[in-house]
């Protein structure tokens, strides 16, 4: 019996890559109004990219072997690490801010579960050299306007923000000690996805009830207005308040107000996030994360030694296509063949090649029957192909330098000079 794919891995036969290709061109044309130049890497990195700086998570999730040259490799699962090298490595000469993008394919050995694979595509947008919360803002509104070009509004998809900077400071405020910090910061991007009760009871062993409690209210707060006025006499928290506040003001200016709403406990589970952060979701709740992302000011610094604030999101292609089709978002692809050339019998095959050859130097998507047969059943296959004009060849009409050509969705047919043809394309 015949193997199938991998578990996790997809076989994309015509049907799905068209639906793939769908998401990949609203990707590209939604970057190219934002002025965003697209770049690639190598598929198979060093393994020790991704050991310095991605996070325990992924990196226990990694692809990776040791090659024959016993170099310890892995297939990339991000593409954060590459794109942070190469900007690095060119720092100087890139004008700035750097704006990037990318599509690659990427791979983790997660475990199976909706909307997650061991291979994606992933757009990943990054802005270098800015570190003026105008860029978080941008960058938000690219992911934003990518839904809404696919056809979302802002009753189905939300992005959640949050700033880590802000949360720090809060979680300080609120009594808990340095180092704790990262311990807390594990609890809280796991909310939701645990059972309350254990999140607090984590919580309580990791801080103490008292903090525990006061960490529970806070991140209860959606409004950034209550926050402002909650913390406003508070500068060290204060401050963080006030980016974020500007932050909502910026998103409203570009659009988006509707699309946003404050959500503390958004961590985001890679290691190298270091301000504002952010997610999208359905706001059915019935999906993973479409997309994630934020600022990143000390991974360019940590990979190749240079001082460059950066931010960015990925967004996969996977969750976004249950999307569409749960939501019935994919247009219908537009007929695939424009001629199907016919000979009334076999002697006529030079001439519908040399036909053939004419039409598709017009740039015209042509098929013909590659073995002799009826002309009733090369019009079968002229529909069944969803061709949209059938040409028939018949001596007789040859002979006068004519054709028929049958508009195949209409049923209706007529005459026309061969070289009219050609040249009114
Ligand atoms: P991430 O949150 O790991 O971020 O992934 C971003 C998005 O990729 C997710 O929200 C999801 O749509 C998709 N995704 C991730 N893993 C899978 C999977 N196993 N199967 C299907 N889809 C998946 C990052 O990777 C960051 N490097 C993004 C980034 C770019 N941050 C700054 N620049």
């Amino acid at each position: 019996m015949a193997q199938g794919a991998l578990p996790g891995f997809r076989d994309f036969y015509p049907e799905q890559f068209a639906e793939r290709a769908y998401i990949m061109d609203v990707w590209r044309r939604v970057l190219r109004r934002y002025a965003f130049a697209e770049y690639d890497g190598p598929p198979l990195e060093p393994l020790d990219l991704y050991r310095k700086k991605s996070g325990d998570e992924l990196v226990g999730q990694l692809y990776s072997f040791t090659d024959k040259g016993d170099r310890q490799v892995a297939m990339r699962p991000e593409m954060t690490p590459t794109f942070a090298r190469m900007v690095a490595a060119r720092a100087n000469a890139l004008r700035k801010p750097v704006r990037w993008f990318s599509v690659p394919q990427l791979f983790r050995y997660e475990r199976q579960q909706k909307g997650r694979l061991r291979e994606h595509f992933q757009l990943n947008v990054d802005i270098v050299g800015e570190s003026a919360v105008t860029a978080d803002a941008e960058l938000l509104s690219i992911a934003l306007d990518i839904m809404r070009e696919l056809g979302f509004t802002s009753a189905g998809v939300k992005a959640r923000v949050s700033d880590r900077r802000l949360l720090q400071a809060l979680l300080t405020h609120a009594g808990a000690s340095e180092d704790a910090m990262p311990a807390v910061f594990a609890v809280i991007d796991k909310l939701g996805r645990e059972p309350a009760a254990l999140s607090r009871e984590k919580l309580d062993s990791i801080v103490g009830a008292d903090v525990s409690g006061r960490i529970d209210s806070f991140l209860a707060l959606e409004n950034i207005d209550v926050l402002s006025s909650a913390y406003e006499n508070i500068p060290e928290v204060a401050e963080h308040v006030e980016r974020m506040r500007k932050y909502f003001e910026y998103l409203h200016a570009l659009g988006f107000a509707d699309w946003v709403t404050l959500d503390l406990s958004i961590v985001r589970g890679l290691a190298y996030y270091t301000g504002i952060v952010f997610e999208l979701f359905d706001t059915a709740g019935e999906y993973r994360a479409i997309c994630g992302g934020g600022r990143y000011d000390t991974l360019l610094d940590t990979l190749g030694g240079v001082d460059l604030p950066a931010l960015g999101f990925g967004m996969g292609d996977v969750v976004v296509g249950e999307l569409l089709r749960s939501r019935a978002l994919i247009p219908a692809t537009a007929p695939r063949t424009d001629y199907w050339v016919a000979g009334e019998d076999e002697s006529l095959i030079s001439t519908v090649m040399s036909i053939a050859t004419q039409l598709r130097g017009r740039d015209k998507s042509v098929e013909y029957a590659l073995k002799p047969q009826q002309l009733s059943r090369q019009l079968r296959s002229a529909v069944a192909a969803g061709a949209s004009h059938a040409i028939l060849l018949k001596h007789a009409q040859l002979d006068a330098g004519e054709v028929t050509v049958r508009d195949l969705a209409e049923g209706t047919e007529r005459s026309v000079r061969l070289t009219e043809l050609i040249n009114s394309l």
